[in-house]
């Protein structure tokens, strides 16, 4: 990650669209839009505290159809944000009282989110010192018998510095060391790293008290100098955060600068709900509306308020309409965006200009094989003509069509690369018509193939 980076509080709605840009074709207005309600939000932080509570965000509704970058562009506002931020599916949620994740949980997945933002700014300050207290640990670990001795013993430091330098030249990366791993410690690191369930299951562990408690827990176990790395880093950063800053810090910003991107919400809506999935897909709607509204959310770090926590809801709406949605959900999303289909233009703009564009991804991964390859432009226009093509005579599934265009395209190369090493290949156009349109014109074989 750069550093030069941005902080995303510090920079303004164009830089916002700018930076998206890069990622995103297109697509200005739901760019415009999720910019300005960004910054809004710094906005509302530099307002009086008196007039300050009376400002909630507005929420974002953004509507397109399949492909055409409402993820992408989350995503990218993901990586850009030093907000803490979460994107989840509305379709991994149940209704309160059914067996599932319930929608208050994506508070507490943003509070965790929030949380392991701030551990890792706080110890990115200390890193130096993080660093060196892990060297040491490693090296009791490596050495035990030289650590316990005095340090006056020549021979022995001696050895201790040769080590030290072997061990920062990874020699011991898969030596096995055995340390006692704290199982508290450890269960917390695996509930930051994950987005699933633990949190989950912990805080249900927490609420039956400490019978089930697991502090203290130790346990000695073989672990590789790598593996151990990771964790005596977790150890040791826990031990120059602050906790209680470090929670209290991560709270306030979940909740002033938190932002959650609800996405599929299109597939919970439902009208004229009458089976029983039906139901439990509005009551998923009904559980989402005091979290959207502002609400108090317990987690086991503290009580998480959502008023001003800013909620992006994505969806394609092909069969559902945003006014399929209970209609008190439909008013807590004031701010709606239309994404647009992509045009031929666009799609060729999506093969070359995203800095992860899709020929630059195939040209990364070819040479790793040794195989140089080179789009002509020409080649260009043509396969974002096809996909366009076959997205109006098919499904259309926007910019996805582009993907599955490519790797027909490229399966011949991709299958013999090894053998074309150290070979230059220029993917010309009469390359890709070869290839590809007689599969085009042919409906049936279309269908399956592209
Ligand atoms: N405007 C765009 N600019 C660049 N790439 C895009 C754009 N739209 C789509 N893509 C590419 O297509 C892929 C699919 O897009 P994305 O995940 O954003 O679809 P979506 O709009 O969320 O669709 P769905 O409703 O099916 O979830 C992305 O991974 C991205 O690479
Ligand atoms: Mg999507």
């Amino acid at each position: 990650m750069p550093d030069n980076r941005k902080k995303l509080d510090d920079m303004v709605p164009s830089e916002i669209v700018r930076s998206l840009d890069e990622y995103v074709v297109g697509q200005d207005e739901a760019k415009r839009t999720i910019a300005i309600a960004i910054r809004n939000r710094v906005r509302r932080k530099r307002l009086p505290e008196d007039v300050r509570d009376e400002v909630s965000p507005k929420n974002i509704l953004m509507i397109g159809p399949t492909g055409v970058g409402k993820t992408e562009i989350a995503r990218r506002i993901a990586k850009l944000a030093n907000a803490p931020f979460i994107k989840v599916e509305a379709t991994k949620y149940t209704e309160v009282g059914y067996v599932g994740r319930d929608v208050e949980s994506m508070v507490r997945d943003l509070a965790a989110a929030s949380l392991s933002m701030v551990r890792e700014e706080m110890a990115g300050q200390k890193e130096e010192e993080v660093e060196r207290r892990v060297e040491e640990r490693l090296l009791d670990l490596l050495l035990p018998a030289v650590s316990k001795d005095s340090s006056t013993d020549i021979a022995a430091s001696d050895t201790r510095e040769k080590f030290r330098t072997m061990l920062r030249n990874g020699v011991f990366d898969e030596k096995e060391v055995e340390m006692p791993v704290d199982m508290k410690a450890h269960l917390g690191f695996e509930v930051m790293g994950s987005s699933g369930s633990m949190e989950d299951i912990q805080q249900a562990l927490n609420s039956l008290g400490s019978m089930f408690s697991t502090a203290g827990r130790q346990k000695t176990r073989k672990l590789s100098v790598k593996r151990a790395r990771e964790i005596l880093h977790e150890e040791e950063m826990d031990k120059v955060i602050d906790p209680d800053k470090a929670v209290d810090e991560a709270i306030e910003r979940a909740e002033e600068m938190g932002i959650i991107f609800i996405d599929e919400i299109d597939k919970v809506a439902s009208r004229n709900s009458t089976s029983n999935s039906d139901v439990s897909r509005e009551g998923v709607q009904r559980d989402i509306l005091p979290i959207v509204e502002g609400t108090k959310v317990s987690t086991k770090w503290g009580v998480v308020d959502t008023t001003n926590i800013l909620f992006i809801a994505a969806g394609a709406f092909s069969f559902a309409k945003p006014s399929d949605l209970i209609p008190e959900l439909q008013g807590r999303f004031p701010l709606r965006v239309e994404l647009n289909d992509l045009s031929g233009e666009d799609f060729y703009r999506i093969l070359t200009e995203p800095q992860n564009a899709i020929t630059k991804q195939y040209k990364a991964l070819l040479s790793t094989e040794g195989v140089e390859v080179e789009f002509a432009d020409e080649a260009l226009r043509e396969i974002a003509d096809i996909a366009y093509e076959v997205n109006q005579s098919n499904d259309n599934i926007g910019a996805r069509r582009l993907y599955t265009v490519m790797e027909k395209l490229l399966e011949e190369l991709a299958f013999s690369a090894d053998e074309l090493s150290g070979q230059r290949i220029e993917i010309t156009k009469d390359y890709v018509r070869q290839r590809l349109s007689g599969i085009v014109e042919n409906q049936d074989l279309s269908k399956y193939i592209l």
